[in-house]
């Protein structure tokens, strides 16, 4: 049911070309390479800039990455050989629940930053924004440049997530800025529109990944059995950056209600300053007597193959999840994945086919569900199978990248000839 969308939205429309012509052209108008400047507010790795860099690695000969930060995710481009900059100043102090008040001091930090991308983007043909303080200073400078701006919207702008006035800011700077949002997922869309967002903007296109990369992974269960003294048993992995919205406790409480097998991994770290999350989960593990079943395995550049380790990837988000990159790489890893059912995540997983979806912040469901996975191998083994098919032929980057590029060129060359 939902992937029928998904083929719609990726499929061409309007005066798109067919996706098979649009091979070979991307990034090209009128014989020019197109030259894409894009904006990113953090240095960190989320899933954001995850998505970002395979987008960027498209345009690497006709692109730069300018991050507002520097940090692992420079990194990450340097390694995937995406040319990028960092801004030397300090970053922008804005947070997504920022008032009013907050929000007119930080202009004065705001402005440099805009002349100075303005001044970069004279010798580029668009501006990308990828993230929501990207689109504050993208719009601003994509009006002085007088450059096509896209904005890639991959946040569910809606008050679990934002305060009123960032909303209001990224719609009418959307509204008034952008010649094309791109959103990650028919919910992120959906609520762009519900939050004022013009509809003929926005424009769906989920990330895409490459199954090579999850392919013939190594196992990693004897290493980790060592390292990190989890002992053997049901192994279920929670992927994600340690905040209180991605509902790690949810999987917590969950552990209450099932068997001394079940052992779970926690993979990554807080990346947002989080910390008082982390302290209060640690508190509840040591008051549940959990220690020797939760393991903290910090951030991990193997998704790959712990996921290819796990017997179940647990994703407990108790708010919307705008896409949820886990679910796919869960899916490509050959891993069942149970997910929040809210958000994205229902248009990636068709329930009881290529996963299971599970009533958000439900710790006694979530046991239930995870208890019924336990005690069938063979389903969850059919589950993986088909998961993994149709997660490769849905979610290629290849044909992410592709539509993106089309999208790209329609959107400066409808510019360049008004
Ligand atoms: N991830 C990672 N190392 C970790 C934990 C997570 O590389 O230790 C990656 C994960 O594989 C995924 C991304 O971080 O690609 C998280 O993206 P997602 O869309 O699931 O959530 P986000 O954090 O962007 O909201
Ligand atoms: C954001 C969202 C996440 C999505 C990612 C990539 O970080 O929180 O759900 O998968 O962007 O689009």
């Amino acid at each position: 049911m939902p992937l029928k969308s998904v083929v719609h939205y990726l499929q061409p429309v309007d005066d798109w070309l067919p996706i098979d012509k649009q091979v070979g052209i991307a990034g090209v108008i009128n014989g020019l390479a197109m030259k894409v400047l894009f904006l990113d507010q953090s240095g960190q790795l989320g899933g954001a800039e995850l998505s970002l860099t395979d987008v960027a690695k498209h345009f690497k000969h006709q692109g730069l990455v300018y991050l507002f930060e520097g940090g692992p995710f420079a990194d990450k481009l340097a390694a995937a050989q995406v040319p990028y900059k960092v801004r030397q100043r300090p970053s922008l102090s804005i947070s997504k629940e920022s008032g009013l008040w907050q929000g007119l001091l930080s202009l004065r930090q705001l402005l440099p930053l805009v002349g100075e991308v303005a001044k970069m983007a004279q010798t580029y043909d668009l501006i990308y924004a990828n993230t929501q303080k990207a689109l504050v200073v993208g719009a601003m400078a994509s009006v002085l440049a007088r450059k096509p701006l896209v904005y890639h919207l991959r946040d569910i702008l809606s008050a679990e997530h934002f305060s009123p006035i960032n909303r209001r800011v990224a719609i009418t700077l959307a509204n008034t800025c952008a010649t094309l949002v791109i959103a990650n997922s028919q919910a992120t869309r959906q609520a762009f529109m519900d939050a004022g967002g013009r509809p003929q903007l926005i424009k769906v296109v989920y990330n895409g990944f490459d199954p090579d990369q999850y392919e013939g992974q190594p196992l990693l269960r004897p290493v980790l059995q060592q390292q990190h003294a989890i002992q053997e048993g049901f192994w279920i992995g929670h992927f994600s950056r340690l905040s209180p919205w991605k509902g790690q406790h949810v999987l917590v409480d969950a552990l209450q209600y099932l068997d001394e097998a079940v052992q779970v991994l926690l993979v990554g770290k807080a990346l947002f300053g989080e910390d008082d999350y982390v302290q209060s989960l640690q508190a509840k593990i040591l008051n549940f007597g959990l220690q020797d079943h939760v393991h903290f395995l910090g951030f991990r550049s193997d998704i790959p193959a712990l996921m290819a380790s796990c017997d179940l990837v647990a994703h407990t988000s108790t708010s919307p999840e705008p896409f949820g990159r886990v679910i796919i790489e869960s899916m490509l890893s050959g891993c069942p994945v149970v997910a929040a059912k809210d958000g994205g995540a229902t248009e990636l997983i068709d329930h009881g086919k290529t996963g299971w979806l599970c009533p958000p912040n439900d710790p006694q469901q979530l046991a239930q569900m995870i208890g019924e996975c336990q005690r069938q191998p063979q389903l969850r083994q059919k589950i993986a199978t088909q998961a993994r098919v149709q997660a490769s032929q849905t979610f290629s980057l290849e044909q992410t990248n592709q539509v993106i590029a089309g999208l790209l060129q329609q959107h400066v060359r409808r510019t360049t000839s008004s």
